[in-house]
């Protein structure tokens, strides 16, 4: 019996009309990975098949996409572990389609912009650390690794493009919970909003795919109580209209 597992690949390239799978035949190893398939299928089978990718370990979150339909990161899924022959992969949903298994990120970095997302907690900065040349102060390095995998796996993305996602309404609440130097305020009032924290139907479903325990969901959920907080207090501190 062949140990070939059979790779679905979702193919598409600018200027083609539509997108398809084409198939490849890759035999795992016991550790080999959905992205050493790739990787591999590409080197030997077809250079001309896109995708990103950097760490190799779950760290840069440049390799998310859909294995069999869940969006996972590509290079801590195990082939042999997803127990099936056939192995379908596709770009993540909710974000422009670039090529292959790319998508354009753009979109979703702009939303993280938008909530000034915290830096290294305050408690991880080691006093006189130096950065690299060129870098005014270290980003991007909370839990988050920015893979936007919780906004393919949101079935609100999927129906409000304007809806600030999972990932910068987690960072939103993060900003609130630990400003270091973050206009909380400001956060905050783009988070109150139709198309922020109570746009979220509680699917948990990003929660449910984060590969990096972020509980996007959770966040979202400490928000909105702080949010109706904020209400309270700035509608107790109107003052009281004479006669009433
Ligand atoms: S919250 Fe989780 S799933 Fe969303 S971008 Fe960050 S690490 Fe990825
Ligand atoms: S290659 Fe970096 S997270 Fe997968």
């Amino acid at each position: 019996m062949s140990d070939s597992v059979t790779f679905r690949v979702h193919r598409f390239k600018q200027g083609d009309a539509a997108s398809h799978h084409d198939s490849f035949e890759f035999e795992p190893g016991p550790r080999s990975t959905v992205l050493d398939a790739l990787t591999a299928i590409r080197r030997t089978q077809d250079p001309t098949l896109t995708l990103r990718h950097s760490c190799f370990h779950a760290s840069c979150g440049t390799c998310g996409m859909k294995v069999n339909g869940r969006e996972v990161l590509a290079c801590v899924t195990n082939v042999r572990e997803l127990g099936t022959g056939e192995v379908t992969v596709d770009p993540l949903d909710n974000a422009p389609l670039v090529s292959d298994l790319v998508v354009d990120m753009g979109p979703f970095f702009a939303r993280l912009n938008a909530v000034e997302r915290p830096l290294v907690r305050e408690s991880e900065l080691v006093p006189g650390a130096h950065t690299a040349s060129g870098i005014p102060q270290p980003l991007r390095y909370e839990d988050c690794i920015e893979c936007g995998i919780c906004i393919s796996a949101c079935p609100i993305a999927a129906t409000d493009p304007e809806y600030l996602g999972p990932a910068a309404l987690a960072a939103a609440d993060r900003v609130r919970e630990e400003p270091r130097g973050g206009d909380v305020p400001f956060v905050l009032g783009l988070a109150d909003d139709p198309h922020g924290a109570w746009r979220c139907h509680v699917a948990f479903e990003c929660s449910e795919a984060c590969p990096s325990n972020v509980d996007p969901a959770g966040h979202i959920m400490q928000l909105r109580r702080s949010l109706i907080g904020r209400r309270w207090r700035a509608l107790l501190a109107q003052p009281v209209e004479a006669g009433r």
